[in-house]
Parts: C-alpha cells; sequence; structure tokens
C-alpha cells in the first residue's frame, strides 16, 4: 500500500471514482501530557483541517473519530500510570483548544470504550506471532526505551490494539505520521484475514483502512534537535508569550554565524525552520535577505519568530481558558464522545459476535 499524501485542497476518492461522503475518519494519540507545537503541527493542525473541511456544496467530506490512546499509554508505561488521568484532561483540553469541534467530531477516551477490547482479543485469535514481531517499531522501541521492560504481551500487541481502534469504526481514512504507516498497514492484513475466515464472500465485515499520510513539517526544538518531549526541548501549546521569547532566545542557530557580520543560512538554520512553518511570506524573505547579507542579528530575527509563534498561539491559548474556567466542559464533551463512540464501536461489534457465531443474539432467540 502507498499511503496517500495529505492534501484537503484535493478531494479524497471514496474508491476509483466515486467520493463516498463523508468518509469516516479515525486517528489517536497518546496521552503525553501538555502538547507541544510539534504535535501540533505534526498531527493537531491537520485533524482540524479534514474536519473542518467542506465540499464545494458545505457537505462535510469527513465524519471524525479521534481518541485518547489511554490503553496505548499503558503498553510502555505500566510501571507508573499514576499520571495518565491528568495527562488525558491535558490532551483533551489542548485538542479542544487547537480547533477540535466536539459538535463536528466524536472526541472520546479509548478506555471509555470496552469493545476496542473485545475486538482486540478476537483479533488477537487470528493473528500470527510473526506478524507482530515484524512490526519495525517493536524491536526499534525496545532498543530506544531500553530502560524499560517491554518485553510483554502487551507490548508486542499493541500494533493489533491500534488495529481493533480502527477496525471497529470501519474506519475509510487513518491519518497518521509515517512511523505509523506500518500499523496501518498490519491493519489492513489483519481485516483482510479476518474477512477470509468470518464474511460473507464479497461483503468485507472489516473494510481495509488507508493511511493518510500527514505533512510533518521539520519541526526543530530549542536544540536544534526534533521537538520532542524526550529531549526537553520544546514550546507547549500553553507556554504564555514570555517563556516563548524565552526559549527562542536561547535557541541555537545557524553554526556558521558566529559573529554578528558573519552571513548565515536560514536552511541551516533551526529558526529559520521555526520561520518557514510559522512566518508570513514577506518576512521570510526579509530573514533570507538579512541573514545571508549579515544585515540582521540573531537576536532580531528570533524575535520575528516568536511574534509569528505567538500568533499562532494566541487563539489556542484563548479557547483553552473557557475549558480551563469551567473543567466541567471537557467531561461533558469526552462523555457525550464516549456515548457516540460506543454506539458505533457495538454496531460493529453486533455484526463481528454474529459473523463468528458467539452466542450474544442468544437472549434474543429464546426470546
Ligand atoms: N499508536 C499511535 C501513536 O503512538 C496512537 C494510536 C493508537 C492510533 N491507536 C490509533 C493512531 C489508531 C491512529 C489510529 O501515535
Ligand atoms: Fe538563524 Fe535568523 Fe540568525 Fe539567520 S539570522 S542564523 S536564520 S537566527
Amino acid at each position: 500500500m502507498s499511503p496517500e499524501p495529505f492534501d484537503t485542497s484535493r478531494p479524497l476518492a471514496g474508491n476509483a471514482d466515486t467520493p463516498a461522503i463523508p468518509q469516516r475518519v479515525l486517528s489517536g494519540m497518546r496521552p503525553t501530557g501538555k502538547l507541544h507545537l510539534g504535535n501540533y503541527m505534526g498531527a493537531l493542525y491537520n485533524w482540524v483541517r479534514l474536519q473542518d473541511e467542506r465540499t464545494p456544496d458545505g457537505v462535510a467530506r469527513y465524519n471524525c473519530f479521534f481518541f485518547i490512546a489511554d490503553w496505548h499509554a499503558l503498553t510502555t508505561d505500566y510501571a507508573d500510570t499514576a499520571a495518565i488521568r491528568d495527562n488525558t484532561f491535558e490532551v483533551a483540553m489542548d485538542w479542544l483548544a487547537a480547533g477540535l469541534d466536539p459538535k463536528q467530531s466524536v472526541i472520546f477516551v479509548q478506555s471509555h470504550v470496552r469493545q476496542h477490547a473485545e475486538l482486540h482479543v478476537l483479533l488477537s485469535m487470528i493473528t500470527p506471532l510473526g506478524w507482530l514481531e515484524r512490526v519495525p517499531t517493536y524491536k526499534e522501541q525496545q532498543e530506544n526505551l531500553a530502560t524499560k521492560d517491554l518485553s510483554t504481551y502487551g507490548f508486542l500487541g499493541y500494533p493489533l490494539l491500534q488495529a481493533a481502534d480502527i477496525l471497529i469504526y470501519q474506519a475509510d481514512c487513518v491519518p497518521v505520521g509515517q512511523d505509523q504507516v506500518a500499523h496501518v498497514e498490519l491493519t489492513r492484513e489483519v481485516a483482510r484475514r479476518f474477512n477470509h475466515y468470518y464474511s460473507p464472500e464479497g461483503a468485507p465485515l472489516l473494510p481495509e483502512p488507508k493511511a493518510l499520510l500527514t505533512p510533518s513539517p521539520k519541526l526543530p526544538g530549542t536544540d536544534g534537535r526534533k521537538m520532542s518531549k524526550s529531549y526537553g526541548n520544546t514550546i507547549q501549546l500553553t507556554d504564555p508569550e514570555p517563556i516563548v521569547r524565552q526559549k527562542l532566545k536561547t535557541m541555537v542557530t545557524d553554526p556558521a554565524r558566529i559573529r554578528r557580520t558573519d552571513p548565515g543560512d536560514p536552511d541551516k538554520c533551526p529558526v529559520g525552520d521555526l520561520h518557514k512553518v510559522f512566518s508570513g511570506r514577506e518576512t521570510l524573505a526579509k530573514v533570507y535577505d538579512g541573514c545571508t547579507s549579515a544585515s540582521i542579528g540573531c537576536i532580531e530575527c528570533k524575535g520575528w519568530a516568536a511574534d509569528a509563534i505567538v500568533n499562532t498561539l494566541n487563539p489556542i491559548q484563548e479557547r483553552r481558558r473557557i475549558y480551563e474556567n469551567d473543567p466541567s466542559l471537557v467531561v461533558d464533551i469526552l462523555l457525550d464522545g464516549k456515548a457516540r463512540a460506543t454506539a458505533r464501536a457495538e454496531q460493529t461489534m453486533h455484526q463481528v459476535r454474529a459473523a463468528l457465531h458467539l452466542a450474544d443474539d442468544l437472549a434474543d432467540g429464546l426470546a
């Protein structure tokens, strides 16, 4: 499978030529706590665009389900679960702040919809061990997170739990980053195998989802490495303006610009990368001209980058304040999401139980 390039200016075809509208979109994120600009640009920003996209006659093109993957967090962080609940709540607030709209999208917590676990156990019966052992993230993560004992059943099975997350909504599209494409591929293989065993000929119960590859612009953190919570180099969506400015001040620049009179190259500078993502055309031109001719200093340039980031964060922080002032709004949204997601998941599970000849409907049959 080659993942679709993600371009919301082009409609996505439902199949070869008839775009089925709305397409069902599903994606999830682990509750890592307060989100940073990298999480925003890498996922959330694109989710909001998908949610808001309309056809020329104003019909929503996507019916979106977004969930906080708290069970997934347990696959690596089972030894200390103390922060999960708070992290889940922070992520929910950041999502709403960023513009996910509970009127348009179903926003929920994975562990609220127990059907994910039920489908996971059924899929585990038909999934060969080798398929899971071969998922590239399996060995990689075990090596990267060497301080954690990840030789657990849950960690091996985590891509299958992800498959259940997706298939239970019979999703058409799954917006993910490059690192998750292999998981969507596994999902397709598992769906195919399930359908082979249990679906009537020609009517696949679990459709194979497509990965929608989210463009993720290069977003360096303050030390020039990729922005990541584990590097401690992030700008958070909740950082107030003075903190953003302070973080920019300490940010590394093009190493060739040692003195103010040395010309630099924004393409070799992490601050230049931030400008490319957040600044407008005019500022960007000033940065290129000023940097390569040494007519501006890095301090000035960083100030402009901070301006652009603050402008991006302002409306997000304003919206977040509404939810911070009344957290019960968030609770209500998540409970409503739970009800809507459960209803949809239960619809699939009803068909799945019947397809497996489980005694789900025994009571109906005897009545
Ligand atoms: N595994 C994903 C991540 O670590 C999160 C996730 C869980 C997910 N279930 C999903 C993403 C289903 C897309 C669809 O980022
Ligand atoms: Fe980087 Fe701007 Fe300094 Fe050039 S002027 S090196 S782009 S911070």
